[in-house]
């Protein structure tokens, strides 16, 4: 398993880094089979799998209940998991105490946390000197969807696009691990990724990052409708599984499955009972 020391090493010898989403027992041992470097259980988990609106709505116990069994699929693969929205911005004690419960509880490798409000570096730190690497994500965060008004490329003119790499300066003096970049442009994301010695993780920030990370579902286009531009489906699961799904409807419906080879058959029917 990749620690976030070889996270760094990777990065220095101009190593790309591969990241995933995952939310459960399959998807994370299919994760681990691909040999995937990193999965993240997002908190895409919220609209991706349990169609939620926004990521606004995922609680501590939806992380954990996620992690959990994403952690049993990939129990060698680096993971990190989000802090949900509101665990990490109340006050800095309840932040430490959320950070432990879904470091502890979870068994993974690192968390992740969005933004760069007035006391993330703190935040970022105190977990780092306790033992929790932390992956910070800045960029489209969309926790904050009601604040940006929409899910819009971030960083587009001079004014954001110096808060952002300044942002990210401060990710990685603070501690942080590894630096997500969402929905900004190419240009950007490759100044940000020259300014600091963290891993930047790209989606939708070009192919400049040192890693880049998709949603599960989206590079399987699973259960997704519109796509973001950024997305690329290596595969169409939509339609493969819902061919599969009526395949078995119509050899139900004609009396084709089961056929005797998906059934038990007796060796002698004089073992069956009497009937009447
Ligand atoms: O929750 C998520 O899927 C994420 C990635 C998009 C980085 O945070
Ligand atoms: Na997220």
């Amino acid at each position: 398993m990749l620690s976030v020391l070889d996270l760094k090493t990777m990065k220095e010898n101009n190593e790309k880094l591969s990241m995933v989403t995952a939310y459960d027992y399959p998807s994370a041992k299919q994760a681990e089979q691909a040999e995937m470097d990193m999965i993240l259980v997002g908190d895409s988990v919220g609209m991706v799998v349990l169609g939620y609106e926004s990521t606004v709505e995922v609680t501590m116990d939806d992380m954990i209940h996620h992690a959990k069994a994403v952690k049993r699929g990939a129990p060698n693969t680096f993971t990190a998991v989000d802090m949900p929205f509101m665990s990490y911005h109340i006050s800095l004690e309840d932040s430490l105490r959320n950070a432990k419960r879904l470091f502890q509880e979870t068994n993974a490798q690192c968390l992740k946390i969005e933004g760069n409000s007035a006391e993330t570096p703190l935040f970022i730190q105190r977990l780092a000197e306790a033992g929790i690497p932390v992956i910070a994500h800045l960029g489209l965060t969309p926790q904050t969807v009601n604040v940006l008004g929409g899910f819009k490329v971030q960083g587009k003119n001079k004014d954001a696009g110096e808060k952002l790499l300044n942002d990210a300066k401060t990710m990685a003096d603070c501690g942080a691990a590894a630096l997500v970049l969402e929905c900004v442009p190419k240009e950007l994301a490759e100044m940000v990724t020259n300014a600091i010695s963290i891993p930047t993780i790209g989606i939708g920030a070009g192919s400049d990052c040192d890693g880049q990370v998709l949603v599960y579902h989206d590079i399987l286009k699973y259960g997704v409708d519109r796509l973001p531009k950024f997305v690329k489906s290596f595969a169409d699961f939509n339609d493969t599984g819902t061919e599969a799904l009526q395949s078995y409807i119509s050899e139900v419906k004609q009396k084709n499955f089961p056929d005797d080879a998906h059934s038990f058959l007796m060796k002698h029917n004089d073992s069956l009972p009497d009937n009447g």
